[in-house]
């Protein structure tokens, strides 16, 4: 089929190319002329496992680049909205950017058209879309449009896409519905996983469920997902500020949760925090479609504190460890939002780096993909390292704040050698507090005990057991 995808960004260009991966003759437009060039020029622009691969097979040959929206929509039966759809005011999802290109579609429109909906909107966004193509007289039998979410994951992306748990189709034709299906029939009947060259799929690929559903349906599910996803993360947060209070182990709380196959272990680590450029703005957008509803829920609101707070817990826990910030050199292991993308994007790793850079510390950043970018938001205010042991040279105090690998696997004698002071505040617990003593470093990390940090002790009194404060074991 021949697709138009509007929008090169992180949806856009994976979109863009995985269809044409599929065997599509696709055409991936943006109106940022810089992109567009530097796409054609053989540019990847972001930091995606397989994407180099993939775009180097098909660009060229089936897919192409280009900031001509027009003769796009004119030559595509399926155009593909991909474009960004932020925070607006009072959390509302600014739908400009998705409003100037239904504009364009509905003027540019010449005979059939699948319009397919990929940005994360608000529930009636779908609806609106198809009103404005009446209004400017395009004919009902002319067009459809189609909510198909996206749910792919930043770092694994390409197989995200490829391999996806499931599809989700909102729409209101049969037409629709046939032409949808055969945009993903390579991924349905299992014909691309079965071709030799194409991306492995993760070890534990099921099949792919596919879901055909109403529009506002659709829309729903996308923004109750990443609801649900953030949710759980602003549980496991508070649970793990519980557990540190009392003296359990996170860690062990989590196993203990997750191993009931109705929560599940994914989506349960406790950290710093979630970031990114959807679960902050697509968790403020559904509480306006909740607020908007009638239904006075806090649920969501209460997501979002704590997710906010657990930068202020962190910092908090920094000072704690190192007594005064003015002048300490502190390594910050990370910058990107999460490991495996060069995405900076509402980085909590930047947070808690701007939160000891106000407090007068001096920082020496890594991070093995986010630096540039990193570099446009923090500036000179913080050093660059090249590795993780050029940051950790003479430093008072080490803090890992992005979950890569390869922070994870860190040689720790040589860590010792390096530091100034033994001290490590891990910010994504990626080490058991025994190896990191037996390292000879200090470690604090989420929501576990380290002998120390236990506050609440207790009591009994007239048959309930009271919390206390504790004074030190
Ligand atoms: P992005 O900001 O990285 O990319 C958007 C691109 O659209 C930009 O390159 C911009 O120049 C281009 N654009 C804007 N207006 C345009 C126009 N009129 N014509 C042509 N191009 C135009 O955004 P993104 O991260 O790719 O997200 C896109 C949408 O997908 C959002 O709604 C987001 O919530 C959703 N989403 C994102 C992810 C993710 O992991 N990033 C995952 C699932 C869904
Ligand atoms: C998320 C969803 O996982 C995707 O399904 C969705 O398509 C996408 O948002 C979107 O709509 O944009 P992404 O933002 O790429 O994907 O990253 P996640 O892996 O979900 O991580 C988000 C944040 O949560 C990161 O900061 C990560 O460090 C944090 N996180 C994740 C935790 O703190 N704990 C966890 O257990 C998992």
């Amino acid at each position: 089929m021949q697709i138009a995808v509007i929008g090169s960004g992180y949806v856009g260009l994976v979109a863009a190319a995985c269809f044409s991966e599929l065997g599509h003759k696709v055409v991936c437009v943006d109106n940022n002329a810089e992109r567009i060039a530097a796409l054609n020029a053989g540019e990847v622009l972001i930091h995606e496992e397989f994407l180099p691969e993939v775009l180097g097979r098909n660009h060229g040959r089936r897919l192409t680049f280009s900031c001509d929206s027009a003769e796009a929509i004119r030559s595509a039966t399926a155009i593909v909205i991909a474009v960004g759809t932020p925070q607006g005011a009072d959390g509302q999802a600014d739908l400009s950017y998705v409003e100037s290109v239904a504009h364009e579609i509905a003027q540019r429109t010449n005979g059939y058209k699948l319009i397919v909906e990929k940005s994360t909107v608000p529930v009636y966004t779908n609806a609106w879309i198809q009103k404005l193509m009446l209004e400017n007289g395009c004919a009902i039998e002319d067009f459809d449009v189609v909510s198909n979410p996206e749910f792919l994951r930043e770092g694994t992306a390409i197989t995200d896409f490829l391999y996806p748990d499931r599809i989700v189709v909102g729409a209101d034709s049969d037409r629709a519905r046939k032409f949808m299906r055969e945009i993903y029939s390579p991924l349905l009947n299992g014909s691309y996983s079965r071709e030799s060259g194409a991306v492995p799929g993760p070890d534990n690929a099921e099949d792919v469920e596919y879901l055909e559903t109403s529009t506002q349906s659709a829309e729903l599910i996308k923004h109750a997902s990443n609801a649900f996803l953030a949710m759980k993360i602003s549980f496991i947060n508070m649970v793990a500020s519980v557990s540190e209070r009392v003296g359990a182990d996170i860690e062990e709380v989590r196993r203990g949760i997750g191993s009931d196959k109705r929560i599940g272990q994914k989506f349960l680590r406790a950290g710093i925090g979630y970031g990114g450029s959807c679960f902050p703005k697509d968790v403020a957008a559904f509480q306006s479609v909740a607020r908007a509803c009638g239904s006075r829920w806090n649920l969501l609101e209460e997501v979002s504190r704590i997710n906010q707070e657990q930068i202020a817990r962190f910092l908090q826990k920094v000072r704690g460890a190192i007594g005064t910030l003015r002048g300490k050199r502190i390594a910050a292991l990370g910058l990107a939002f999460k490991g495996g993308t060069d995405d900076i994007r509402e980085s909590p790793a930047i947070n808690v780096i701007q939160g000891l850079l106000a407090e007068g510390c001096k920082v020496t950043a890594f991070d093995p993909a986010a630096m540039e970018k990193a570099k446009e938001v923090l500036g000179k205010s913080v050093t660059y390292a090249q590795d993780a042991y050029a940051a950790a040279e003479n430093a008072d105090a080490l803090v890992i704040l992005t979950e890569w690998k390869e922070f994870a696997v860190l040689d720790l004698k040589r860590l010792r050698r390096l530091l100034a002071v033994p001290l490590v505040l891990d910010g994504r617990n990626l080490y058991s507090p025994e190896t990191m003593s037996q390292a000879g470093l200090t470690y604090h990390s989420v929501g576990r005990y380290n002998g120390k940090n236990r506050s609440l002790d207790f009591a009994m009194q007239d048959g309930a057991l009271q919390l206390r404060p504790a004074f030190g074991d």
